[in-house]
Parts: structure tokens; sequence; C-alpha cells
């Protein structure tokens, strides 16, 4: 499997064994960064567009300066894709603040460092799609939106670390997160939707979530479906009596949640909305593919 990674230190796609960064990088020494997550299809980007103008806000809201244009950062993660030989990627944006003296005090930090890191994707194998995932609510909340804005997608992931710690210690795949005030939040790195009567609900933006990409895409689609949606505050018991519940994500895409808390969703299988989205949105990847979607980036 090729992984290839640009530094912009180095200018070019390095193989991993040579991309290497300081100890002194405050990424590595604060999670002091921001990231995206994205992948390409037919050889395009997913909604770069949507990707670079949230690794910006994410930047702002941290107060690190990107010194990088789009273009820049397109151009670097496009060489990087290219360099794996790889049909599609999984591809991962980060802007560190850069190498510093030991000192929390961002001033004392130097120049910002781009990496862009180019692998072979993998998704769930189609049986996981087909049968749904086991997750569990678990008791880590959502740090509060007053600590560190659940908005930014920064390199400090300790707080989705430990939710999914939680839940894999038991019998589940993946973790959904409460905010602080115990409505649903997000998962550890997926969006949370439910569909009651024939109606698609997802946590809105003020219980403290990421804005996710597919997020925004599923509900575009949805709308597109007709399938009626909202944004709503939804406490635990709502989801754990909703007819479907599933995730979406930028790698995964949208997939099925059918055990919650040990106990079925609905019926116990991938319910029909959520069926019909995920073709939907199989259709709109294709249509990335063959150039008439929103690649964002050719
Ligand atoms: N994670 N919430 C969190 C906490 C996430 O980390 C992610 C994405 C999402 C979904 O956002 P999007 O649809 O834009 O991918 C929601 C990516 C996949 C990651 O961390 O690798």
């Amino acid at each position: 499997m090729a992984i290839k990674v640009y530094l912009s230190t180095a200018g070019r796609p390095l193989d991993p064994g040579e991309a290497t960064i300081s100890v002194f990088d405050r990424g590595f020494l604060y999670g002091d960064s921001v990231y995206e997550t994205l992948r390409t299809i037919g050889g395009r980007f997913v909604e770069m567009g949507r990707h670079l103008d949230r690794l910006r806000r994410s930047a702002d809201g941290i107060g690190l300066e990107i010194p990088f244009s789009d273009p820049e950062i397109t151009a670097a993660t496009r060489a990087t894709c290219d360099a794996t030989g790889n049909a599609d990627s999984y591809v991962r944006i980060v802007v560190t603040r850069g190498i510093g003296e030991l000192v929390l005090d961002p001033r004392h930090a130097g120049a910002p460092l781009l990496v862009v890191i180019a692998k072979e994707i993998h998704v769930p194998p189609p049986e996981v799609y087909a049968r749904g995932l086991a997750v569990r609510i678990v008791d880590v909340r959502k740090i509060s939106r007053r600590s560190l804005d659940p908005t930014l997608k920064t390199g400090n992931y300790l707080n989705s670390i430990q939710a999914l710690r939680q839940a894999t210690e038991g019998a589940a795949e993946d973790a959904i997160m409460l905010s602080i005030d115990g409505a649903v939040a997000e998962g550890a790195t997926s969006n949370v939707f439910m569909v009651k009567e024939g109606r698609l609900l997802t946590p809105s933006l003020k219980t403290g979530l990421l804005s996710g990409i597919t997020r925004a895409v599923v509900l575009e689609l949805a709308a597109e479906l007709g399938i009626p949606s909202a944004e709503a505050t939804i406490m635990p018991d709502e989801l754990r009596a909703a007819d479907e519940v599933f995730l979406t994500s930028s790698v995964r895409g949208p997939i099925a949640v059918t055990t919650l808390d040990g106990a079925p969703v609905g019926d116990g299988g991938v319910g029909p909305i959520t069926r019909r989205l995920s073709a939907r949105y199989d259709a709109y990847l294709a249509g990335i593919a063959a150039g008439a979607g929103r690649s964002g980036a050719e």
C-alpha cells in the first residue's frame, strides 16, 4: 500500500520514512494544529472547497495564520495523491503552528508547517454497511463549547479517543458523545442522524459539534429526495427510540447504527430512509467521479 507525505519544509511528497518533523513542533507537543480528512473518488477530491474553508475557519478559531494559499494546498495535495499511484486516496491535510520554544505561549511559534498524507482509502466492507454498527452512548462528554469550540477541527482529539476507548472496551464499535448538558452531540469522528416517523433529525450545531461536510451534503440530498429534515436538540432516550440511526463522515459516508447501547435500533436492520440516502450518496460520489459533481478542485 503506497503512502506519501508532503511536508512544506521539503516542498514535495516524500516516502513516510523520509517525512520527519521536529519533536519541538507544537502539533506534536500540544495538538496545536488544525486538520481535514477527505477522500478522492475516481481520482477527484470530494468537496475540497468546503474542506479548505473549514480548515481556515478552524485556524482562525485558534489564531493560527495559514501562510499557504488554497491553490498551494490543493496543488500539494494533488501531487501527494498522484505520487501514491493509488486509484483513490484517503487524504489528511494538517497545518501545525510549527516549531517553538518549549513554552505554551503561541507567540513563540515559528512558521506553520503543512503536512499532507495520502494513502489508500479503507472503508468498512459492504457487509458492515449491510448489517450496520453497534454503537454506545458513552459517559465521556464532549468538551464544553466554552472550553474548546467543537466546531473547530483541531489536532487535539483526546476527547474523542477517550470516548472510543470506552465504547470499544465493551462490545461497541463506535461511540456517540453527549454534550455537557446531556444532549446527543456527535460520534467520535462522525455526525449523528436519526429517523422518526419518516422525518430526518440531526443535532443542531448549537449543541456543540463539528459542522460535518457529509452532514451538510446528506441534508442537501434529503431535501432533493423530498425527505423532511430538521436540526434539533436530541436527548439520548429519543435516539434510543428512533426508527433509524446513522453516522456520517467523509471517509465512511452514511453508515447505519443498528445496535445502540446493546439494544436494536428500530427492527435492528438498516432502515429504508438510511438505504435511500446511502444510495443517493453513492450516486453523488459517482457524479463527482464522472466530473459532474462538486469536487472543489479538479
Ligand atoms: N472526522 N465529528 C467529528 C468529531 C469528526 O472528527 C468528523 C470527521 C465528523 C464528520 O465530519 P465530515 O463529514 O466533515 O468528515 C464529525 C474525520 C473523518 C477524521 O477525523 O478523520
